[in-house]
C-alpha cells in the first residue's frame, strides 16, 4: 500500500463521528475517551460502479411469493411475516442471550424448507458449531458451516455455493483485507456491512447479521449500521426467566410492535405460542390487590396479572414503587382515586408490579391499575374469573381503547367467565361472540369499581 493513499482519522466507536484530530469527548454523541485512529484507504472508497436501470415506478416488475417462511413462527412474526428476498436483517443482543442459537435454529429449518444456508462464524470453530448443532438437532444437510473471518473468502465462498440465506455471527469479527485498523472498529464493521449488503440487493441474497451490543444495550458500532439494515432485531431476556423476548426495532418490510416469544431449554429455543398461559400460570387467584389485565404487544394480545399492594407508611413521604409501568401512570391513577372517587393515599404506600417481568406501556392498564390498588385497599378480592381494561381520564371516565376485539378473544379463549370493559367498547362488540362470557361495559371509574369489587360506599 503506497503511503499516499494512507490517510488517518480518528473516529467516535460510538457514533462513527471522525475528526482529524483526538478528542476527549465526541462533540456528537457526549461519549467520552470514545476516538480511535483508524486509516482510511482511499483507494477502497466505494462508489456504485454501474447506474441501475431508470424506470418509472409502474413498470418495476416484482415476482410473487418472494417472503418466504423460515420455519419458526416467532421468527416469522417479527419479521412481518417471513423474510423478504434480499433482506438485510441483524440481531443484536446481550452475550450469551442465545443470538448464535435461534440463527442455528433457523438456518436448519431454511436448510430443510428453503435452499442451501451458509453459517459463518468468526467466533467459534467448526467444531463447538457442530456441538451445538447436535443440541439442537440442526444438522440439515444444506447447511455448510465456515470459521471464518476474512470477508472475501467469504464472498468466494458465497459465489462458490450461491446460499440463499447467509448468517454471520458476528459482524464484530470480520474484517476487510483491505483496511488495516483491526476488526470491531467502526470502518470495519461499515466496509465489510456495505459489501454483504452489496451482494443481498443484487443476488437476493437473504443475510442474517448478528451485532454485538454495547454497555447502553445498543448494538456495537456506528448508527449508519442500523440505517444500511433493513430489519434491526433485538434478543432480549425476561428478567431471569427462561424466556427470551425477540423485538423488532426497525423492519422495512413490516410492524416494529410485533414480538417473539421462546423459551430457552436444553434443546435449545422452544416457541412459546401462547404466552397468556405462561404469564398466567402461578398465579394466585383469591387474593386481594392482582387483576388480570389484556394488553397489547403490537398486534397481539397477551394477558398479564398486575398486582398492588397498599399499607399504612412509615416513612415520611409513602413511597410509590412500580416494576413495569411507568410511574407516572400510577401517580395519575392515584390523583384520580383521590379526587374523583374520595379515597385517601397521603399516608399509604403503593407497589405496582407487573408479574413475569412484562413491561406494560398500554394505556388501557389504567382500569386494571387502579383496580388491583382498590382491591388491596379495600382487602376485596377481584374474582379470578374476571379481567379488566380501559383508560382513565382525569374527570374519572373510562375512555374507549384500540383492539378491544382482539383483547376479547384472547380473554374468551382463556377462559375467563367475566370482562369489564370500556362502554363504547362494549356497544362496539356486540356482535361478536363470546359464548357465556359477561360483558360489562362501564363509564366511569366508579360505576366499574362497583361492578368489579361489589363496594357499595366507595370513599371508605
Ligand atoms: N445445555 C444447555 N442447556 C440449557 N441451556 C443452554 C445449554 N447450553 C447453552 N444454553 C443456553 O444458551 C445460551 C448461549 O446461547 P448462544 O451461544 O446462542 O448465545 P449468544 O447470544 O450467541 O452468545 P454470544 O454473544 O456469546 O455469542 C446460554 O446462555 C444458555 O442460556
Ligand atoms: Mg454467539
Amino acid at each position: 500500500m503506497s503511503s499516499k493513499n494512507k490517510k488517518t482519522s480518528f473516529i467516535c466507536q460510538a457514533c462513527g463521528y471522525s475528526t482529524v484530530k483526538w478528542l476527549g469527548r465526541c462533540p456528537d454523541c457526549g461519549g467520552w475517551s470514545s476516538f480511535q485512529e483508524e486509516i482510511i484507504n482511499k483507494s477502497t472508497s466505494k462508489s456504485f460502479s454501474e447506474v441501475s436501470k431508470l424506470l418509472p415506478i409502474g413498470n418495476i416488475e416484482v415476482k410473487e411469493g418472494n417472503r418466504f417462511s423460515t420455519g419458526i413462527t416467532e421468527l416469522d412474526r417479527v419479521l412481518g411475516g417471513g423474510i423478504v428476498d434480499g433482506s438485510l436483517i441483524i440481531v443484536g443482543g446481550e452475550p450469551g442471550i442465545g443470538k448464535s442459537t435461534l440463527l442455528l435454529q433457523a438456518a436448519n429449518t431454511c436448510g430443510n424448507d428453503v435452499g442451501t444456508v451458509l453459517y459463518v462464524s468468526g467466533e467459534e470453530s467448526r467444531e463447538q458449531i457442530k456441538l451445538r448443532a447436535n443440541r439442537l438437532g440442526s444438522l440439515s444437510s444444506n447447511l455448510y458451516i465456515l470459521s471464518e473471518t476474512d470477508l472475501n473468502v467469504i464472498i468466494e465462498a458465497i459465489n462458490k455455493l450461491s446460499p440463499k440465506i447467509l448468517i454471520v455471527d458476528s459482524i464484530q469479527t470480520i474484517y476487510h483485507p483491505d483496511l488495516t485498523s483491526p476488526p470491531g472498529t467502526v470502518s470495519q464493521i461499515r466496509d465489510c456491512t456495505y459489501e454483504l449488503m452489496k451482494i443481498a440487493k443484487s443476488s437476493g441474497l437473504v443475510i442474517f447479521l448478528v451485532g454485538h451490543v454495547t454497555k447502553q444495550g445498543i448494538i456495537a458500532g456506528p448508527k449508519l449500521l442500523e440505517h444500511m439494515v433493513d430489519t434491526v432485531l433485538y434478543f432480549e431476556e425476561n428478567s431471569q426467566q427462561p424466556y427470551r423476548i425477540l423485538r423488532s426495532v426497525k423492519n422495512r418490510f413490516g410492524s416494529t410492535n410485533e414480538l417473539g416469544i421462546f423459551e430457552m431449554t436444553s434443546e435449545g429455543l422452544k416457541e412459546v405460542l401462547n404466552p397468556s398461559e405462561v404469564f398466567l400460570s402461578e398465579r394466585t387467584s383469591d387474593f386481594p390487590g392482582t387483576v388480570v389485565f389484556p394488553t397489547m404487544e403490537g398486534t397481539r394480545p397477551l394477558l398479564v396479572e398486575i398486582q398492588a399492594l397498599t399499607g399504612y407508611s412509615t416513612y415520611a413521604q409513602p413511597r410509590r414503587s412500580v416494576n413495569g409501568i411507568d410511574l407516572n401512570r400510577l401517580f395519575l391513577v392515584l390523583a384520580v382515586l383521590e379526587k374523583r372517587i374520595g379515597l385517601r393515599f397521603g399516608n399509604i404506600d403503593v407497589y405496582i408490579n407487573v408479574v413475569g417481568g412484562m413491561r406494560v406501556d398500554d394505556p388501557a392498564a389504567d382500569l386494571a391499575i387502579a383496580c388491583a390498588i382498590c382491591s388491596s385497599f379495600w382487602d376485596r378480592t377481584v374474582s379470578s374469573q374476571s379481567v379488566v381494561f380501559g383508560e382513565i381520564g382525569l374527570t374519572g371516565e373510562i375512555r374507549n381503547v384500540l383492539h378491544s376485539d382482539r383483547r376479547l378473544s384472547e380473554v374468551y379463549k382463556m377462559g375467563f367467565h367475566r370482562c369489564v370493559l370500556p362502554e363504547k367498547n362494549h356497544l362496539n362488540t356486540v356482535k361478536e361472540n363470546y359464548g357465556t362470557m359477561i360483558l360489562s361495559g362501564v363509564r366511569s371509574l366508579e360505576e366499574a369499581l362497583r361492578v368489579i369489587l361489589g363496594v357499595e360506599k366507595l370513599n371508605s
